[in-house]
């Protein structure tokens, strides 16, 4: 059988990813009412940080236990992968010991390795080229705050600054809904020509539309969600603060005036975490209409689609339960007979 993994949304048909949305929303409504369905009873995720972390790490492990499950922190220095052993092996031998593995990688290269030699459904919890966990909480979180009237298709989401790989989800997972994206940001630190690609094939499916650009007017217009990252540079050679501030401040800063130039209904979004003062200021991280912390709480929500979607349902082939309870039964026997009896059949 062909286990699937979520490596990459691109991998998946947009009635699949709503699909995944939905089934994200309704565990939310459950859990809010006080029902924990545990649809994860006896199951391990094992989660491979070679990153820090505080929503990833602390969504998938609260996800888990809420579910009836459980999870291991896998942390870097902690188990062998990169050190003594390989990723294939490291693969291998995880997924034997555990039923689904989430890895936070410093190179996307790693966590498809990983996911090439499973045998377990593996989940990409950030890579240097795409965040598809934060693409689903961040679907939610337009779900539910979709201005009044309209569809997912009918809003304009504005990315500001560095493109991150953040930046580029959020243009695979809006393109992939038929959503119209703009990323705003300076040339040079704009998305690039492998991103583009796709983003022309997910419009070309999904009808929606895409646009990149170093006018603020030009991007802001209209918009309904307006999103920012920190300002990194390159992945291979992060820029120093000095060179962050020369190339993004202040145009690419989401202030109150950048802001005014959006729908009056915008919502303000960031993956988190912040540097305030940089990308945002405080007064919109802080204002009314930002949903910052909304967004973080629905890396929970997302976690926990994510992971009954891709273990299934927990259901035992109850005739081959009955055979080994049986069997299982005859050996408690034998083992635990009393001793006199053994001794009698010495
Ligand atoms: N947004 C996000 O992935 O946050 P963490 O790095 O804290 O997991």
């Amino acid at each position: 059988m062909t286990v699937k993994h979520f490596i990459d949304t691109n991998d998946f048909s947009k009635k699949e990813l709503k699909d995944i949305a939905n089934l994200s929303i309704t565990l939310k409504k459950c859990i809010k009412a006080g029902y924990y369905p545990q649809l994860l009873k006896n199951k391990t995720l094992g989660m491979i940080f070679q990153q820090s972390s505080t929503r990833t790490r602390v969504s998938f492990e609260t996800a888990m236990e809420q579910l009836g499950g459980h999870a291991q922190y896998l942390a870097p220095g902690q188990i062998q992968l990169g050190g003594h052993e390989t990723i294939e092996d490291t693969s291998r031998v995880l997924s034997r010991l555990v039923d689904i593995l989430m890895a936070r990688v410093d190179r996307h290269k790693s966590v498809v390795d990983l996911a090439n030699n499973s045998t377990i459904p593996v989940i990409n919890a950030m890579s240097d080229y795409n965040h598809p966990t934060q693409e689903m909480g961040d679907l939610i979180t337009m779900i539910e705050h979709l201005p009044a009237g309209k569809k997912l298709e009918d809003c304009k989401v504005v990315f500001v600054g560095d493109a991150t790989q953040v930046c580029a989800s959020l243009g695979f997972i809006t393109t992939k809904m038929g959503m119209n994206f703009v990323h705003f940001g300076p040339k040079g630190y704009q998305l690039r020509e492998n991103h583009i690609k796709i983003l022309e094939e997910n419009c070309k499916v999904s009808g929606g539309s895409f646009y990149i650009t170093d006018n603020a007017d030009e991007a802001l217009k209209d918009a309904d969600f307006v999103y920012t990252d920190v300002w990194y540079g390159l992945y291979d050679a992060e820029l120093s603060e000095e060179e962050r501030l020369a190339i993004f401040y202040p145009k690419y800063q989401v202030t109150m005036d950048l802001i005014k130039k959006a729908k009056p209904s915008v919502k303000f979004m960031h993956c988190l975490p912040a540097s305030r003062g940089e990308e945002v200021t405080d007064e919109v991280i802080d204002s009314n209409f930002s949903v910052v912390f909304d967004e973080a709480e629905n890396r929970l929500t997302a976690m926990r689609g994510l992971l009954v979607y891709f273990l299934g349902l927990n259901k035992p082939d109850a005739a081959k339960v009955e055979e080994v309870k049986a069997e299982l039964e005859m050996v408690l026997a034998e083992v635990f007979k009393p001793e006199k009896e053994l001794v009698g059949a010495i």
